[in-house]
């Protein structure tokens, strides 16, 4: 198969999609990842083949010898991007060209077959094009879109696959939380990733190990669970999905830094150019959670927020463990740095506000 059919995907559309007036109400109140499109974007991939046969399809089962090796060792990646209605009726995606670069660096952590970029992106815009019906307008309202790929080979060896499947599916979204500001849960029993680990990688492993931390998390009363590194246990590093930044009171932004332990988190390098690009000072470094707990009792720390494609820039309002309770900022999310950054991230993505970095892309 030459470069030009990998890309040609073969439509086969739904016998029966969702009737429009059933969308329609779906679309009024989503949630978050429980309801989903028609249809969906299939690859597959052989050694000594290739990727070949891509189609989009109606959204279904997937059938899978039970010796797959995804199920055994874990050999899974994903991504997660959004698509936008944008004023003109368009539709717009908020950097997709990044989440195919980060698939391919995390399908080569876990000796996976490489996706090719251009393969990502054209799966992913032939799906946001066939099911752009589901597209749901309302205010924080977006079409979510989650390319993943499993090491299908029916083989109980443990070695790298020799076959996978690449498929995106979309589910229209509305908040990750439900409003305001969260709570998070310093975790000082688990960690989730460590030098050398797959702390980086976007591979469902890093999700699973985190959610007894999460659970912990949800008993204590808090929304989500923060994460310190592995070897002191003492600097923060992210939460379970999402990425975090600290406001100071001399208006400075800190973060922890990406050395192989943090998920490159597309939305954080979009917050520090937006940060930079209006002059705040942003300091990619280590913050221990003592120095957190310090500033957040001292008044010095202002605002914190957690960012992400998911969660967008949601304020955090409140840090539990068991080092205690403290409130940061106003406590509510009326915090002025995050909701600034918060605007002007949200005007882009959704095509409301000019774009000079080039970030958003109409597929269709
Ligand atoms: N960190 C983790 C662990 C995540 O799951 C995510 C979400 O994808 C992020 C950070 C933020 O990454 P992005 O902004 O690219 O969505
Ligand atoms: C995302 O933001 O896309 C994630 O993968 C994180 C998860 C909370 C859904």
């Amino acid at each position: 198969m030459d470069s030009a059919d990998q890309f040609r995907f073969t439509h086969l559309p739904h016998p029966a999609p969702v009737p429009a007036a059933r969308r329609t109400e779906l679309l009024a109140n989503p949630g978050f990842g429980r309801v989903f499109t028609d249809h969906m974007a299939v690859v597959r991939y052989k050694e000594g083949q290739g990727w070949h046969n891509p189609t989009i399809e109606a959204r279904a089962p997937i059938p899978l010898d039970p010796a797959a090796a995804v199920l055994h060792y874990a050999q899974e990646i994903f991504e997660g991007m959004k698509a936008y209605r944008a004023a003109d009726g368009g539709v717009v995606m908020f950097r997709p060209d990044a989440n195919a670069r980060r698939f391919y660096q995390s399908a080569e952590r876990m000796a996976m077959a490489p996706v090719p970029d251009a393969l990502f992106l054209a799966a992913v815009r032939e799906l946001v094009r066939v099911d752009r019906d589901w597209i749901p307008t309302g205010e924080n309202a977006s079409l979510y879109l989650r390319p993943f790929m499993i090491a299908s080979e029916a083989f109980l060896g443990v070695k790298p696959s020799s076959e996978y499947l690449f498929i995106v599916i979309a589910s229209p979204v509305g908040s990750y939380f439900s409003g305001g500001a969260v709570s998070v849960w310093v975790s000082e029993d688990y960690t989730r990733a460590a030098v050398g680990g797959t702390g980086a990688a976007k591979c469902g492993g890093n999700y699973a190990a985190s959610l007894l931390a999460q659970r912990e998390a949800k008993t204590h009363g808090c929304d989500q669970v923060l994460f310190l590194d592995a070897v002191e246990h003492r600097w923060v590093e992210e939460m379970g999905g999402m990425n975090i930044f600290f406001v100071l009171d001399d208006g400075s932004l800190v973060t922890p830094p990406l050395g192989g332990t943090i998920l490159p988190g597309i939305t954080r390098d979009a917050i520090l150019t937006l940060a930079r690009d209006r002059g705040l000072t942003v300091r990619e470094e280590p913050y221990s959670i003592d120095q957190c707990y310090a500033d957040a009792a001292s008044g010095r720390l202002k605002e914190a927020f957690a960012c992400g494609t998911a969660a967008v820039v949601t304020p955090i309002g409140r840090l539990c463990g068991h080092r205690g309770e403290v409130v940061i900022g106003s406590g509510n999310g009326a915090d002025p740095i995050t909701e600034s950054l918060r605007g002007a991230l949200i005007g882009i993505q959704r095509g409301q506000n000019p774009d000079p970095y080039g970030w958003v892309q109409h597929v269709a």
